[in-house]
């Protein structure tokens, strides 16, 4: 059985149904998500291998091959059409064309179940997916469950990585109009115990981690790197539930009453469906979604202990975020452009600025260190990398405003996810191409001889589609330094 057979035998199907990782029917083996590629702007679905199974990940692999590709849709497997795509604009707007959100990259979130590869959804900030025109989801004071498997490892303190129930306008329509799984380590609203990060729920105006606005401290901090996150509400009555989604049982971090601020009790669900934002399109969170469902009735604990099984059994775990040329940490490399014309010029800084510089066997000492890096463990993630200027010792490189620069190190979570890349195989077929890990759409490129971390096809002058594969694939030497 999948989840959403677990929750049918118990009296509350689900009616919203989203994974880019397996089926959660046991008899689905329809479409789990759309992507596209940059190459041709084409598209592609991709279904799980078998009925009930995982992720066809490899038909991912071969059609973004050589490109790069975003998740433009994740389908409802429950049979509503209840797509998620392109979050619009609300109350704010996202970076993309029109004031939408950005879509997720195929690949910043790669994982295996039960050994076979398949690919979540990484949200960095300014990332969103919604459905405003729903069907059978909870409104009013209806009661309805969710549950969601996230990244307790991703997160950041932004609004607000949501998943669940939310306005069906975009925009901030008053207290109650929500009711979303939050997690994240967000202070303005609610608190736990600890410093977070927390499983909250979305309620509108505010971030609940229990019946008190405020701290709540029976709601703990908990960084699982698969974690099993519920929320669920009926008439003045929800809780707050998670567990490791790897192994063991659920707990419960909250359960009774509904808040007494004014507008939570009756609830105003209106029954929009949210992923990686807040109800008004709040946009700077992050976090990685996996799998989640929104139920119709309020599930049974039983259910959901059931349903914790079976996702203990999809047996989620950790796979490589790297490929191609080997990174070493401790070694010193150059990275020597390949566009056509550029050649001769590697990836170097002058001060704070990145950029590209000719650097022959007869440059200055001083200009072959500035043109060579220390490969160190990634400050923000150990499975990826991070470069320590050889001249600067103790600068990295990060980007910022996605520009790439040259910072000192200031010690800040930010500043470490900022400055981790994962490399892999070179997008035009040569070197290595070198991905932020916290904006996997994005890679080290030239462009007028100044480095950024850019998008194809993206809405800056710099993610310029026109030779952008060989602009960040990079021939990866010794550092001369
Ligand atoms: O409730 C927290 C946030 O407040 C909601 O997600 C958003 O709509 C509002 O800004
Ligand atoms: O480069 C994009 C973002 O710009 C960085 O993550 C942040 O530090 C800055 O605001
Ligand atoms: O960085 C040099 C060139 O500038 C890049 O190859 C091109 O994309 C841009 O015009």
């Amino acid at each position: 059985a999948g989840p959403c057979d677990l929750y049918s035998s118990g009296g509350t199907p689900c009616v919203a149904a989203h994974s880019t990782t397996r089926a959660l029917y046991s008899a689905f083996s329809g479409a789990l998500y759309q992507v596209k590629r940059a190459s041709d702007s084409t598209t592609t679905t991709i279904a799980p291998l078998s009925a009930g199974g995982v992720a066809n990940a490899a038909a991912q692999d071969t059609f973004c091959a050589g490109t790069t590709c975003l998740i433009t849709i994740i389908y409802d497997q429950s049979g509503r059409g209840n797509h998620l795509t392109q979050a619009p604009p609300g109350g704010f707007n996202g970076p993309d064309v029109s004031g939408y959100d950005n879509l997720a990259s195929a690949i910043g979130a790669p994982v295996t179940l039960n050994g076979q590869k398949a690919y979540g959804v990484f949200i960095s900030p300014g990332t969103g997916y919604r459905n405003n025109a729903v069907s059978g989801t909870a409104t009013g004071d209806a009661a309805e469950g969710m549950y969601a498997v996230l990244d307790g490892t991703h997160y950041n303190g932004a609004c607000c990585f949501d998943y669940g129930n939310a306005e069906t306008n975009s925009h901030d329509t008053g207290n109650g109009h929500m009711e979303a799984i939050y997690f994240g380590d967000n202070t303005v609203w609610g608190t736990g115990s600890g410093s977070g990060p927390w499983v909250m729920a979305d309620l509108e105006n505010g971030l609940f981690s229990g019946a008190s606005s405020g701290a709540n401290t029976a709601d703990p901090s908990v960084s699982y790197r698969f974690l099993t996150s519920i929320v669920k509400g009926e008439a003045n009555h929800w809780a707050i539930r998670g567990g490791n989604a790897a192994s063991g049982s659920l707990s419960t971090y909250y359960s009774g009453v509904r808040p007494t601020a004014s507008g939570y009790n009756p609830m105003s669900k209106e029954g929009a469906i949210i992923l990686g934002i807040g109800g008004d399109n709040s946009n700077g969170a992050q976090g990685t979604f996996y799998e989640g469902v929104m139920t119709s009735g309020y599930p049974t604990d039983a259910t959901e202990a059931s349903v914790q099984a079976n996702i203990v059994a999809a047996k989620y775990a950790t796979t490589s975020l790297t490929s191609g040329t080997a990174f070493t940490a401790g070694s010193s490399i150059s990275l020597r452009a390949t566009t056509s014309g550029y050649t001769t010029r590697y990836l170097a800084h002058t001060g704070a600025t990145v950029n590209t510089q000719v650097v022959t066997s007869s440059s200055t000492t001083a200009l072959k260190q500035q043109a060579s890096w220390t490969v160190v463990m990634g400050l923000g993630n150990s499975a990826c990398f991070s470069f320590e200027s050889v001249d600067t010792p103790g600068s990295y490189l990060r980007h910022y405003n996605f520009v790439l620069v040259l910072n000192a190190d200031d010690g800040t979570k930010q500043f470490y996810e900022d400055a981790t890349f994962c490399p892999q195989s070179g997008l035009s077929g040569t070197g290595s191409s070198i991905r932020s890990w916290s904006y996997p759409t994005r890679y080290f490129r030239h462009y007028t001889n100044l480095l950024y971390v850019a998008s194809d096809g993206g809405v800056d002058t710099f993610d310029a589609t026109a030779s952008f594969v060989d602009d960040v694939s990079w021939a990866i030497s010794t550092g001369f330094a």
